[in-house]
C-alpha cells in the first residue's frame, strides 16, 4: 500500500520549446530535483505536489505518475508483468480505462498491439477475481494508463490529468486557428512581459493570448476553470487536500495595467468575448473589432504579442505585403512596445523589415512556428531582418 506523502519520480509533459519555463514553473511551485528532458520535465513530489502541479503549472500538458517498472524480452512477459500489479488497488470493475502506448523498441514494434496486451492482462486479472470486466473507453477514461518502452525497459505510468491541461475550461468557442492555450501562457512566459505596462494582441481571434495573460497578471490559477482532473476519479482521492491546493496562489506581483485586445473580424471578438466572460475576465480584458492597420494604441509604452493569420487563405505575395504592412505599421505606430509575434512563416516574418531581438522555435500544434521579439524604437525602422 502507499504510504501517506510517498514520493515519486512525477513527470511533466509539454512542448518542444517550453521545458525552460515549465521547469521554473515547477521550482516555483516547490518541487524537487526538477530536471528538464525533450518535451517533458521530471520531477519529486507526493500527492499534494501531483495535485499543485495539475492545478497550477501553466505550461504542463498532462503530469504522469509512474506506477511500475519492468523489463520485458516479448509480449508474454508484458502480460505477466502488468498482471502481477493489483488493479484493484487502482479502479473499481465499474469504471472505465484507457492505455496509451509510446514505444522505441525492436521487439515491441506497434504501439497499438503494446496497448491492447496491456488491456488483456488488466481485464483478465478483473475476470478472474471478479467474474466481470471492466469496459475500455477511449474519450473519457476513469484511468488512463500510459506505458513507455524503450527496447526491453518498460515503464507503467498514471495519467493524474485526464483531459489535457490546454482544455482550461474557458473556451466556449474557437475562431479558425486558435492557439494552444499552453503555447499561448508560455508564449508569455518566454517574453518579457514583466506586467509592468498594458497588454495588447491586435489580431486576438478567439482571445487566448489575452485570456492567458490575464490569468497571469491576475493570479487566476490555470485549473480554475476545469471542471475535472484525472486524478479526482481515482481511488485514493483526497478532496480535502484537493481543496487545500486550489486554494493556493503562485503569482508574484499586483497588475495595475489594462489589457486591450482587438480583431479585424467582429465574429471572432464575438468568440472572445464569450471566452473572456466563461473566465469572468470581462471586467479585466477590454476588446473591440479593429483592423490592426486603423489602429492606435492608448498608450505610448506597452507590450504585444500576438499571432497574425498563418496565411493559408492568402496568396504569397499577399502575405509578404501583409506582413510589411504589420512592420510599417509597428514602426510608425507603436514606437516604445515590444512586440512578440509568432508565425509558420519564417520566410515571409522577414517582410516585416524588422530586426528581431530573439527568435525561438515552438509548435502550434504539428506546425513549426518561429516565436520573435522585436522592440520597437525610432531606429527600428533602418534594422531590417536579413538573417
Ligand atoms: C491565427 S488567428 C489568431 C488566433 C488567436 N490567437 C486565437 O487563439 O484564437 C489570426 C487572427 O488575425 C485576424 N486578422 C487578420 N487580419 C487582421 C487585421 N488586418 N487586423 C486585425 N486582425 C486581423 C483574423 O481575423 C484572425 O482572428
Amino acid at each position: 500500500m502507499e504510504q501517506e506523502n510517498e514520493q515519486y519520480r512525477l513527470v511533466a509533459k509539454t512542448f518542444h520549446g517550453l521545458e525552460d519555463v515549465l521547469a521554473d514553473e515547477l521550482v516555483n511551485i516547490g518541487a524537487q530535483n526538477v530536471e528538464k528532458q525533450n518535451r517533458a520535465v521530471l520531477f519529486d513530489g507526493d500527492k499534494a505536489m501531483m495535485y499543485r502541479a495539475n492545478y497550477h503549472l501553466r505550461t504542463a500538458i498532462t503530469v504522469l505518475k509512474p506506477i511500475a517498472e519492468f523489463v520485458a524480452n516479448n509480449e508474454d512477459d508484458l502480460y505477466k508483468e502488468i498482471g502481477r500489479i493489483n488493479w484493484e488497488h487502482y479502479m473499481d470493475v465499474e469504471e472505465t480505462l484507457s492505455v496509451n502506448a509510446v514505444t522505441f523498441s525492436k521487439i515491441f514494434v506497434h504501439s497499438k498491439f503494446v496497448s491492447l496486451k496491456i488491456k488483456d492482462a488488466i481485464v483478465d486479472q478483473f475476470r478472474r477475481r471478479q467474474g466481470k470486466r471492466p469496459d475500455v473507453d477511449t474519450v473519457t477514461p476513469d484511468l488512463k494508463i500510459h506505458i513507455h518502452i524503450t527496447e526491453n525497459q518498460c515503464k507503467l505510468l498514471l495519467d493524474s490529468s485526464g483531459d489535457p491541461l490546454f482544455k482550461r475550461g474557458y473556451r466556449v468557442k474557437t475562431t479558425k486557428a486558435p492557439i494552444n492555450e499552453v503555447l499561448a501562457a508560455g508564449m508569455i512566459k518566454l517574453s518579457d512581459w514583466k506586467q509592468d505596462c498594458d497588454f495588447y494582441d491586435p489580431m486576438c481571434g478567439s482571445g487566448t493570448i489575452l485570456i492567458e495573460a490575464a490569468m497571469i497578471a491576475y493570479h487566476i490559477a490555470p485549473g480554475t476553470f476545469r471542471t475535472k482532473f484525472g486524478f479526482e476519479s481515482w481511488k485514493d482521492f483526497d478532496a480535502d487536500l484537493f481543496g487545500e491546493i486550489s486554494e493556493e496562489s503562485y503569482g508574484e506581483t499586483d497588475f495595475n495595467y489594462k489589457i486591450y485586445g482587438s480583431d479585424i473580424s467582429p465574429v471572432a471578438i464575438k468568440i472572445a468575448e464569450e471566452n473572456i466572460e466563461k473566465a469572468f475576465l470581462a471586467k479585466k480584458i477590454s476588446v473591440v473589432p479593429q483592423n490592426f492597420f486603423d489602429m492606435k494604441p492608448f498608450t505610448n509604452l506597452g507590450f504585444m504579442i500576438t499571432n497574425p493569420p498563418y496565411g493559408e487563405r492568402l496568396q504569397p505575395e499577399d502575405l509578404k505585403l501583409f506582413y510589411q504592412k504589420i512592420g510599417d505599421k509597428l514602426k510608425n505606430d507603436f514606437i516604445g512596445f515590444t512586440a512578440w509575434i509568432i508565425g509558420s512563416n519564417a520566410e515571409v516574418m522577414k517582410f516585416l523589415g524588422l530586426k528581431p531581438e530573439k527568435k525561438i522555435k515552438l509548435f502550434n500544434g504539428p506546425l513549426e512556428c518561429t516565436y520573435r521579439k522585436y522592440s520597437m524604437y525610432e531606429g527600428s525602422l533602418k534594422s531590417p531582418d536579413l538573417t
